[in-house]
């Protein structure tokens, strides 16, 4: 594996116009941030400062990493703090080069816990305004409910989100996959869908290609998250290539929870060439090693039969894959095939 892409081709990730699909506004709470919050609102956190916390970061599969999530996420209170984590991140996305991101959070952490359902849109839909006009970056926000728990709670915070319909485009399903399959979410899917929501689920990042399957056909999901436990399974490699589902893969994520040893183990790359419309996401970025452009980097430089065509279908796939309009769609299309303007893409 070498260390980094070549210097025209990395640049050209970092600079080129693409969307992020894939991160949990939570998984954005960097260290920093969740001291100075549990300061702000005098919450007690079990670790004595932000480099034991961060020397916490060992995670060795999906559950071991949520115990810190949620942990973490513990310090959001109040309206500002969504505000000045969702700004954070905003910032950090403009500098990777993000035209439009879809925000995935978790309502239920938060109201759980007594938080009011409002502060935690409010403080979001105020950061989203914030950055289209400071930053020029668009984005959606989609409502995630927890696997872990009932559908009936599921239920209730879609009720709870109601008054709010108007501010998020979708709902999806996070959370700890094994054990708690898409269909014990059919009904409130059905509902979302019938409220004219979009439907996304993350599957087969740790559970089983059958996942895959039965988040298309009894949720009737639009994009897969994660979805790369589908490689397993050729027959529906060349379902999700043929009907071009989006998988919306997180490279560093996936070593990080050790679904893969190292990079260049990811099937990924294997996805593309067979025709899927994959795309590249950060997922949890303060707890994983990195935002939008440290994915693209760490993935070009563990597989270098990734070159500037495979960075442009990457790059339209995201665009293409997104919930905006076919206009805002078509414009950034057009920005990225400037960017590729003089570039050979072989
Ligand atoms: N919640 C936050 N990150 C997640 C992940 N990678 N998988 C499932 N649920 C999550
Ligand atoms: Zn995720």
């Amino acid at each position: 594996m070498t260390a980094a892409p070549p210097a025209d081709l990395a640049v050209l990730l970092r600079t080129m116009p693409k969307a992020e699909l894939h991160v949990h506004i939570e998984g954005t709470l960097e260290p920093e941030l969740i001291f100075e919050l549990a300061c702000r609102n005098g919450v007690t956190l079990p670790y004595p400062s932000v480099d034991a916390l961060r020397a916490a970061y060992a995670f060795t599969d999906l559950q071991s990493f949520l115990d810190l999530y949620y942990a973490g996420a513990s310090v959001l209170i109040a309206e500002a703090d969504f505000f000045d984590m969702a700004m954070a991140y905003f910032r950090r996305a403009a500098a990777d080069g993000v035209v439009h991101a879809e925000l995935f959070f978790d309502p239920q952490t938060h109201t759980e816990r007594g938080v009011p359902m409002a502060a935690v849109i409010g403080g979001l839909w105020r950061a989203r305004a914030e950055a289209a006009r400071t930053l020029g970056v668009s984005s959606e926000l989609i409502l995630c409910f927890l696997r872990h728990l009932s559908e009936a709670a599921a239920f209730e915070t879609l009720e709870a989100a109601l008054p709010f319909r108007d501010r998020f485009v979708g709902v999806g399903l996070d959370s700890s996959e094994r054990g708690h399959p898409p269909e014990k979410f059919a009904r409130v899917f059905a509902r979302a869908r019938e409220l004219g929501l979009h439907v996304v689920a993350h599957a087969g990042e740790e559970g089983p290609a059958e996942y895959v399957r039965t988040a298309l056909d009894v949720l009737k999901v639009e994009r897969i998250d994660h979805g790369v436990r589908a490689a397993d399974d050729p027959e529906l490699v060349e379902r999700l290539a043929r009907e071009r589902i989006p998988l919306t893969v997180c490279p560093l994520s996936n070593v990080k929870l050790c679904v893969y040893g190292s990079m260049d183990e990811h099937v990924l790359p294997a996805l593309l060439a067979r025709g899927v419309c994959v795309t590249v996401n950060s997922d949890d970025p303060a707890y994983f090693g990195g935002y939008l452009d440290a994915n693209y980097q760490a993935l070009f430089a563990a597989h270098p039969s990734l070159g500037a065509r495979e960075a442009h279908r990457l790059a339209a796939n995201s665009i293409e894959a997104s919930f905006v309009d076919a206009g805002k769609k078509a414009a950034w299309m057009g920005r990225l095939d400037e960017v590729f303007g003089g570039v050979d893409r072989g």
